[in-house]
């Protein structure tokens, strides 16, 4: 398809979400969370009481995910959980989920429908390797563990969540390893990604250089 995808992939907390979504403004293009498709997965399975350990019922959550995305927010079925989906407990139980095969396989068709005219910007793990293999442009931003738990301790705070560092840290570095070793579409560069560390970068920086990269590539 002629239809221009920015894929920008990394690790959590590493500014993704954030430049993202300001290249995806800048540009008049879609956005695509895909993370947001894994929390949603997981909070639906927890609300229909699906075991974690049963790949088969998950997948079925997945598969029949009910969720949109209006301006900012995000719902499931009529229920806005646009911030419930950002909890630590959310983001683990997401990362866990995500490293069974059906779960992602499930999420195949709704990621690749945000695929839309004038272009997309999708941001995750797998985006430029699996997803959106001919992407024009591949990202992979990364930072340091420390900012990256500093990002997300003032992230949580802000949203009126209580957060602790050195819980932060562990969860991340847990959850870094859980993405990174998995069998199934790990976290890793893609093939010809430009790498990216933010540890020392604003977000408009980072957003610069995502730009200039993508001016460079037409
Ligand atoms: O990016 P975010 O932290 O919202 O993603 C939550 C979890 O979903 C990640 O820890 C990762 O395990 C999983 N994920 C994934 N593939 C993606 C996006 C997210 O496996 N494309």
């Amino acid at each position: 398809s002629a239809i221009p995808v920015i894929t920008i992939d990394g690790p959590t907390a590493s500014g993704k979400g954030t430049v993202a979504q300001r290249v995806a403004d800048k540009l008049g293009f879609y956005y695509l969370d895909s993370g947001a498709l894994y929390r949603l997965t997981a909070l639906s399975a927890i609300r229909h009481q699906a075991s974690l350990s049963d790949e088969h019922a998950l997948s079925k959550v997945a598969e029949h995910l009910d969720c949109s995305f209006v301006g900012g927010d995000v719902f499931l079925a009529k229920e806005n959980v646009t911030d419930a989906i950002r909890k630590e407990e959310i983001g683990n139980t997401a990362s866990k989920i995500a490293a069974l095969p059906g779960v992602r396989h499930a999420l195949v068709g709704l990621q690749l429908r945000f695929r839309m005219a004038p272009g997309l910007v999708a941001d995750g793990r797998d985006m430029g390797t699996v997803i959106f293999p001919s992407a024009i442009l591949k990202v992979f931003l990364t930072a340091s563990a420390e900012a990256r738990a500093e990002r997300r301790y003032k992230q949580l705070i802000g949203k009126g969540f209580s957060a602790n560092m050195a819980d932060l840290l562990k969860d991340l570095q847990e959850r870094d390893a859980r993405d990174a070793n998995r069998s199934v579409a790990p976290l890793k560069p893609a093939e010809g990604a430009y790498i990216l560390d933010t540890s020392n970068m604003t977000a408009d920086q980072a957003v610069e250089q995502v730009l200039s990269w993508y001016a460079s590539e037409r």
